[in-house]
């Protein structure tokens, strides 16, 4: 790829894991609003839980999630009661009774929770809310020191997905972003959960992080594949220090350019494709018979604030400090700082800081920026369908990106248009022309490859 294009379209734009993102929600959505959405959840909707346990016991100089630091576990125990009372308040205003399908634990490092405090949680949370007898379970797990006792928690709690953070194996990298994991203690935990009946597994690496070479990332991504996950996702670093304060450990001189950057994610992702992976999206590999890649080939993808998934149901309710909930409505946020969400908790039960009430026109950019992100493809006749004129206005966007494509990124085939090969690394740019916020600029986003 040439130098100038990639300049050209690494312009700092969002994720994409939601539409309108994060930075776009307002006050005007709060305790009222959401306890009011819930009430209007129906018996037959499907649930997916969210969990946020926003600590850590070492910080990673990357770390771009809502976590803090803490050597001592007396401030994770201060926080589960008032998850719990959270998770109760939810469950009693969804008063129709929804049935959750999926339940995501996430952090910071869910794996700080002791043994006990791991079965008191999942007990809580499937006392609370009617689940499904197929409960899909994951949790987020930092390998580095987890004893055999907090596996055995997880299996028993009913565990059926695990997600590894990895990163890098190179020892020059680790030192660099204060994150030091050997290859043996990853291999114990991937091999213990597979002991333990949790086989299905993905593991994390990243690539752009401070003094990683395109060698570095090849060698990593080859232990990974030696690992065998059924998923791999591949998360080029976020450099945002003026919103993570810890990143200023991470010299700019020292992380590799865009150029440089473009080059790791083509040949890792090249290697993983070799080693029969296929690749999801921007950032993500499955094996072929993968429910996630099955979902890719339907054309079933959809994105979550954790990124590419296959997880359709119908409402997702976030719980702990900082989550996201998305409702038929619009999308609700928890107050981020720790101590203020679990004051709000402690006094009301919910603790709602922001979010946002969706318009029909934003369920359409919505719906055509995650077809976007997911198919690399919109059909105009399709949207016509579902959202009829609201959609005319995109007709002549897409028309009007086709006429200024200099590259040949956009193919058009009567109303359907698609991505090139070549356009593919470059979708959040193309994603962001349909975003009628990105062009007030209020948010800083992270580069686009
Ligand atoms: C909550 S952590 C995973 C669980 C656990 N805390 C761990 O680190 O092993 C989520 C993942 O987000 C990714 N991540 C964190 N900060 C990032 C950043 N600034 N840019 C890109 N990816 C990031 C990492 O791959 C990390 O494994
Ligand atoms: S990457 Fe994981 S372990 Fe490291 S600071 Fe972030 S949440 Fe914690």
């Amino acid at each position: 790829m040439q130098p100038q294009l990639i300049e050209k379209y690494t312009k700092p734009v969002p994720r994409y894991t939601s539409y309108p993102t994060a930075p776009h929600f307002n006050s005007d959505v709060g305790n009222e609003t959401y306890k009011s959405w819930l009430g209007d959840l129906k018996k037959d909707d499907s649930l997916s839980l969210y969990v946020h346990i926003p600590f850590c016991d070492t910080l990673c100089w990357f770390c771009g999630c809502h976590t803090k630091h803490t050597l001592k576990y007396q401030p994770v125990a201060d926080y589960l009661p008032v998850l719990m009372k959270e998770i109760t308040a939810i469950s009693k205003y969804a008063k129709n009774r929804p049935t959750a399908t999926r339940l995501h634990w996430g952090g910071g490092s869910p794996t700080i929770l002791n043994p006990e405090d791991i079965l008191r949680l999942a007990n809580h949370i499937k006392s609370s809310f009617e689940c499904s007898d197929d409960l899909e379970f994951s949790i987020e797990i930092d390998p580095r020191g987890i004893s055999d006792e907090q596996l055995d928690a997880m299996a028993e709690a009913g565990l059926t997905r695990a997600s590894i953070g990895v990163q890098d194996f190179n020892p020059h990298v680790q030192e660099k972003i204060n994150r030091i994991q050997t290859y043996e203690e990853t291999k114990r935990v991937v091999d213990g959960l597979r002991a333990r009946g949790v086989n299905s597994l993905n593991l994390d690496v990243m690539y752009g992080l401070p003094n990683q070479t395109q060698q570095d990332v090849e060698a990593t991504v080859d232990k990974v594949i030696s690992l065998g996950p059924d998923r791999i996702a591949f998360f080029g670093y976020a450099h945002v220090p003026w919103m993570k304060k810890h990143q200023t450990m991470i010299l700019e001189k020292s992380l590799p350019d865009n150029s440089e950057r473009f080059q790791q994610a083509n040949h890792a992702a090249k290697r993983l494709i070799e080693a029969g992976y296929q690749q999801i999206g921007l950032d993500h590999f499955a094996k072929p018979d993968d429910a996630l890649a099955v979902a890719e080939r339907e054309n079933r993808l959809a994105r979550n604030f954790q990124g590419y998934t296959e997880d359709n149901a119908d409402a997702l309710l976030g719980f702990g400090a900082s989550s996201i909930g998305k409702l038929p409505q619009g999308y609700v946020q928890n107050i981020t700082a720790t101590s203020d969400y679990m004051r709000e908790i402690e006094d009301n039960g919910v603790a709602i800081a922001k979010g946002y009430a969706l318009s029909d026109e934003d369920r359409m950019r919505a719906h055509l920026i995650e077809k976007l992100m997911c198919d690399y493809a919109i059909d105009t006749g399709d949207l016509t369908r579902k959202f009829g004129t609201l959609a005319k206005p995109i007709e002549l966007e897409l028309q009007d990106l086709h006429a200024h494509d200099e590259e040949g990124f956009i193919i058009k085939n009567e109303g359907h248009y698609s991505i090139s090969e070549e356009g593919r690394p470059y979708i959040r740019s193309i994603a962001a022309t349909f975003d009628t916020f990105f062009a007030s600029g209020k948010a800083r986003h992270s580069s686009a490859v």
